[in-house]
């Protein structure tokens, strides 16, 4: 027999189903249906991420829930609502495409929604506060889908946001999961453990993102007995954005073509160092060596030697030198 669900979860699961509906068969959904296309979110996917709307409105949700019999201080607890001095509630969420978040069972258990507006005042995604459900730092979006199909896909794909796994879904990437912003924690990286030692980090071409995947990095280096690879997009693109622009032919050979990441650190090295100038070529070849050391694989530790030198210009004998002290002063 099934557990029982626990009962915090079922006014979570009675509020996706409305804002789902909501966004599916009402007039004031149309807005959020008008958004969802202008984003190239099938009625597929839709109906597949169970994706909703929150209408512009303040009681909408609470009228609904209230009339399906949830008491008022499981409403409190749900974090659907804010709550005025006065202790009156009002729906959080307004206005706002809406993305139910579940747990590895697929238990619904809070929500993130996007504004459909470019007004930068607002925030552009607003999530449930933290409840005794909901903890944003163990959730991963996507994660019970994605843990059956890292089985035969092979491994996971790390994303930032809901549009990127989206996106990698519709390419045929269903071992997609995000972390729901650029601060990837130790819980998710522990939750990511159990299921599969073979992560491709795929965050945001942009700054932001390609600084996310660094500490990525370290994190799941912290952690121990991963295989990374890492993607990164070409002119500052997310994932969503490069499958809209090139395809997804195009993004499934950037998955394949995945970097190691010493192919991804050396990349960022090079774009940090002005090369033709010497005091900053010491001090690409210094942080470049300082990676290099980190290799336990004599062979792959060549293959890098080889490429550093000739980035910097010097001979591999002057950089395994170079590499040989830093190696004994670590020790
Ligand atoms: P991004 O700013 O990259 O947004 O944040 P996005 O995923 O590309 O969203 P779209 O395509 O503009 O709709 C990455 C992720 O960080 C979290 C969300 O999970 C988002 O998907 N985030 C971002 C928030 O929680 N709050 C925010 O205000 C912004
Ligand atoms: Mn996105
Ligand atoms: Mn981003
Ligand atoms: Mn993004
Ligand atoms: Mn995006």
């Amino acid at each position: 027999p099934a557990r029982p669900v626990n009962p915090l979860v079922k006014i979570q699961e009675a509020a996706a189903e409305f804002y789902h509906q909501v966004l599916l068969t009402t007039k004031a959904g149309q807005r959020g249906l008008e958004y969802a296309k202008s984003r190239s979110l099938s009625p597929e996917i839709i109906k597949h991420f169970l994706i909703g709307y929150a209408p512009d409105n303040d009681s909408v949700l609470l009228t609904y829930l209230k009339g399906q019999g949830f008491k008022q201080e499981e409403l409190v607890q749900s974090g659907l609502f804010v709550q005025s001095q006065d202790g009156r509630l009002f729906d959080r969420f307004r206005d706002r495409l809406m993305f139910p978040l579940q747990d590895e069972n697929g238990h619904t258990i809070g929500f993130s929604g996007r504004r459909l507006s470019n007004d930068k005042t607002i925030a552009k995604y607003v999530n449930s506060p933290e409840t005794k459900l909901f903890t944003k730092s163990k959730v991963l979006f996507h994660f019970k889908e994605a843990k059956q199909a890292a089985r035969s896909e092979g491994h996971l794909v790390l994303y930032e946001g809901y549009m990127d796994v989206i996106a990698a879904y519709k390419a045929g990437i269903h071992a997609g999961i995000a972390s729901m912003g650029t601060s990837l924690t130790d819980e998710q990286v522990y939750l990511l453990k159990r299921v599969s030692r073979n992560i491709i980090i795929n965050y945001d071409g942009d700054d932001a993102g390609q600084h996310a995947s660094e500490r990525a990095i370290r994190l799941f280096k912290q952690a121990g007995g991963f295989n990374l690879g890492v993607v990164s997009l070409p002119e500052k693109l997310d994932p969503d954005e490069y499958v809209k622009k090139y395809g997804i032919e195009k993004y499934q050979a950037q998955i394949r073509g995945a970097q190691t990441t010493t192919d991804f650190f050396l990349k960022q090295l090079e774009k940090k160092y002005n090369l033709t100038n010497d005091r900053e070529k010491l001090a690409f070849v210094d942080e470049a060596v300082n990676q290099l050391a980190q290799l336990t694989n004599p062979v792959e530790q060549d293959m890098y030697v080889e490429r550093v030198a000739k980035l910097a210009g010097v001979t591999p004998q002057s950089i395994k030198a170079n590499l040989s002290r830093k190696r004994r002063q670590q020790r």
